[in-house]
């Protein structure tokens, strides 16, 4: 079995990430800027965000992080995301989710501007991801699918099952999976035999938020396993996988904490520098 280390993955990632922000510093006379809007107090949220923060100034983005108390009006999140959408120093604008119940999430998220979208949640790129034409894609299924082709260039054919059918993960995960001419299964909870389907995958990725639900007798011994689950259990944090049976069983299995976590975030810097390119190519 082999274990896909996300950590060493993104460190490289960023290595490389950050040798092209100096490059675009050099040619642009300024820096692509990441700016997150955190709404409310939960730990969880805040423990990501400062985590995105400080990744994005290590490569050596230009970030800012605009706090706002829960009960804050719907209305002055939408202005200040049309601020940013003017601001020329932002190439990149992601709004932490969730958020409270009294703001619109599609709303916000229809608010951004396609082009600084740096999570790939605005109906534009999504539409873009499935039709197949140039897109930000979400970063959690992007970097899912960078480990998988770090470990299998060619997916050509084979069967690949998402579990999970989120806008946020197993949507685009699909979507990307389709592009590598995989035969792709997409299963959630109304399936009707999880296991033989996941019996029948080359490649598993797991995004279903349901503790160990991926058990070692639902795998092939030939199947690369991604588990983008982090669930908080009385004996820590787990995946979505079973990861001491699983990985008994799997050709490659990626482990929860340092697996797609770290690539998330590293995609979210790759997204923020794609995008700045993108409003930078005409000049
Ligand atoms: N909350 C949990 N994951 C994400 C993500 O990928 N993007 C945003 N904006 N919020 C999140």
């Amino acid at each position: 079995m082999i274990l896909i280390d996300g950590k060493k993955v993104a460190a490289e990632l960023r290595e490389e990430l950050k040798q092209e922000v100096s490059e675009l510093k050099a040619k642009h006379n300024k820096a692509p800027g990441l700016t997150v809007i955190l709404i409310g107090d939960m730990v969880p949220s805040q423990i990501y965000v400062r985590m995105k923060e400080k990744a994005a100034n290590e490569v050596g983005l230009k970030s800012e992080v605009i706090r706002y108390p829960e009960a804050v009006e719907e209305k002055a999140v939408l202005n200040k995301i049309e601020e940013l959408n003017k601001d020329e120093s932002v190439s990149g604008i992601l709004v932490q989710l969730p958020l409270p119940k009294h703001i619109d999430k599609q709303k916000v998220i229809e608010t951004i501007a396609p082009a600084k979208d740096v999570d790939g949640f605005h109906p534009i790129n999504v539409g873009n991801l499935s039709s197949g034409y140039e897109s930000t894609i979400p970063c959690t299924p992007l970097g899912c699918y960078l480990l998988i082709k770090k470990f299998e260039k060619n997916l050509s054919g084979k069967n690949a099952v998402v579990v999970g059918r989120s806008n946020l993960n197993g949507k685009p995960m699909t979507q990307l999976l389709l592009k590598e001419n995989c035969t792709v299964t997409i299963t959630h909870s109304k399936t009707k035999d999880l296991k033989g389907e996941c019996l029948k995958a080359d490649i598993i990725v797991a995004a279903v938020g349901i503790p160990e639900l991926v058990k070692g007798d639902w795998v092939k011994k030939d199947t690369i396993v991604i588990d983008v689950g982090i669930n908080k259990t009385d004996k820590g944090i787990v995946g979505d996988v079973a990861f001491d049976e699983v990985s008994k069983v799997a050709k490659a299995i990626t482990p929860v904490p340092g697996g797609v976590g770290p690539m998330t975030i590293a995609c979210l810097l790759k997204n923020t520098i794609e995008c700045f390119k993108r409003l930078n190519s005409q000049n």
